[in-house]
């Protein structure tokens, strides 16, 4: 383990579980009444400091922005029902905020300025305190132009006081895009290029294959992305210098595997082993065992593994972009297999979201639709116009762009993908499920041409983002506003 992942490793640094111990130096007025439903009492707290500065990434050393100079930034681990409370420093010579991605946060928690907060100023804090109630994998980022695009992430996992799992450890896996401080590049420059070089070439002329994306993929199907990474990382490593796994053969091990990518997809196995599927997005699925998942970027998968003996690469390929990112889990000898090894189980029985079931108790009770809001995913890589509903999305007029809702209804979204290309659909503060029986997610993919349906209860009041978690595609305007008071 070089990152100190696991939950051994988290107990024995003071982070996680232990973090509880410090629970009378975090109880002020606001701390949680026990009579706040399904809150513990009790706090977690935890500092973020937002630093500019040098990461090595594994050999490669790059100047970006993280909290406290590690990407991932230090895991946050609380059991559900305790009160998060996260003070975030800004070191940074700009605006940021944090999100707390799959949470259903009230809405002041959210991390979107201007819209739910003020940004976090240069040199200024601000305190993030909210109940984790459900259990899951989440995860957590800035919510400020392109800064998903930099090091300031990392996981936020919920543990299940009554887990009904059983398995001996576990394993969290973050995977990333990583271009930011590589040749001279940064999120904000590679902005300016897709939309400087692309708009302004005319009526599509010479905008074909060549121009428009990076590669194609049958699983996206279409192009795979806008932009091409120089790496691709596991928990902060290049595949040269991997995070690893040591373990023990028949060793069961849950896997949390956050893409905390702007732009990529990941298709991700574990050689010589098969998974079985558990949740995704934080709630639990009928389980599935699969060779390889599906990960788009801000979703998560859960997955249970028994280990065998040797050494094997967990292998996150870049789908249809060719290059891959990985880690190791070794439980006994054997040698170290090639950086650019490919196991055959990414070609084996693939599953994403779309295939799979919500187990029974995580599903919506059954109640009628109230309101369905038909919204059409529009624009292109050409002129980079990404926008809902032929709109661009501006964050200082939000109100231009509202999906309106009343507290209290059962609401559908049905997203209606008119582009050529997939895109990752997120909405802030809520769980959707995906038709009557598909999983409870925050994040789905929609291929170009599919219309998803996406069902909710409007059951925490605000104004709430719903917009494509390619960072670059958000930016351009690909967003919206679901929006409905108390
Ligand atoms: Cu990870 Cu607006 O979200
Ligand atoms: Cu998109």
């Amino acid at each position: 383990m070089t990152n100190g992942l696991s939950r051994r490793a988290l107990l024995s640094t003071g982070l996680g579980i232990a973090g509880v111990g410090a629970l009378a130096a975090c109880s002020g007025a606001s701390s949680p009444k026990m009579s706040d439903s399904g809150s513990t009492g009790r706090a977690t707290p935890v500092s973020l400091s937002a630093v500019a500065g040098a990461v090595d990434l594994g050999g490669v050393t790059v100047n970006t922005w993280s909290f406290g100079g590690t990407i991932p930034a230090p895991q946050i681990r609380l059991s559900a029902g305790d009160t998060l409370h996260a003070q975030i420093a800004n070191h940074l010579q700009a605006d940021t905020s944090v999100h707390w991605h799959g949470v259903a946060v009230p809405n002041a928690m959210d991390g979107v300025p201007p819209i739910t907060q003020q940004a976090v100023a240069a040199g200024s804090s601000f305190d993030y305190r909210f109940i984790a109630r459900n259990p899951g994998t989440y995860w957590f980022h800035p919510h400020v132009g392109v800064q998903l695009d930099r090091g300031l992430y990392g996981a936020l996992i919920v543990e299940d006081p009554k887990e009904p799992l059983s398995y001996d450890d576990e394993w969290v896996l973050v995977f990333d895009d990583w271009l930011d401080g590589v040749s001279g590049n940064t999120p904000d420059a590679e902005y300016t290029a897709l939309t400087t070089s692309m708009s302004g070439m005319g009526n599509g002329m010479g905008m074909g294959m060549s121009m428009g994306g990076v590669g194609t993929s049958t699983l996206l199907g279409g192009d795979a992305g806008d932009v091409t990474y120089p790496y691709h990382l596991v928990n902060g490593r290049i595949p040269a210098d991997p995070d690893v796994y040591d373990g023990k053969p028949g060793a069961r091990v849950r896997l949390r595997m956050i893409n905390a990518g702007s732009d990529t997809a990941y298709r991700v196995a574990l050689g010589g082993h098969r998974l079985t599927l558990t949740h995704t997005d934080g709630y639990p699925i009928d389980h599935q065992d699969v060779d390889a998942v599906l990960i788009a970027p801000g979703e998560r998968y859960d997955a249970l593994v028994t280990l065998a003996g040797g050494v094997f690469p967990l292998v996150a390929l870049a789908e249809g972009k060719n290059a891959l990112g990985r880690a190791l889990v070794r439980t006994g000898s054997g040698g170290t297999p090639p950086a650019n090894a490919r196991p055959g189980e990414l070609d084996g029985m693939l599953m994403s979201a779309a295939q799979l079931t919500s187990e029974a108790d995580a599903r919506l009770a059954a109640k009628a639709v109230a309101r369905t809001h038909r919204i059409k995913l529009t624009g292109g890589m050409g002129m980079y116009d990404w926008s809902l509903d032929g709109v661009k999305f501006d964050m200082n007029d939000p109100a231009a762009h509202p999906y309106l809702a009343a507290k209290g209804e059962r609401v559908r979204l049905e997203f209606v993908n008119t582009t050529t290309m997939w895109h990752p659909m997120h909405l802030h503060g809520h769980t959707f499920q995906l038709g009557a029986t598909g999983p409870r997610k925050d994040t789905v993919i929609v291929l170009p041409g599919q219309t998803v349906t996406c069902d909710f209860d409007a059951d925490n009041p605000g104004q709430w983002m719903l917009h494509c978690h390619n960072a670059y595609h958000g930016q351009a305007g690909m967003m919206g506003l679901v929006s409905y008071a108390a």
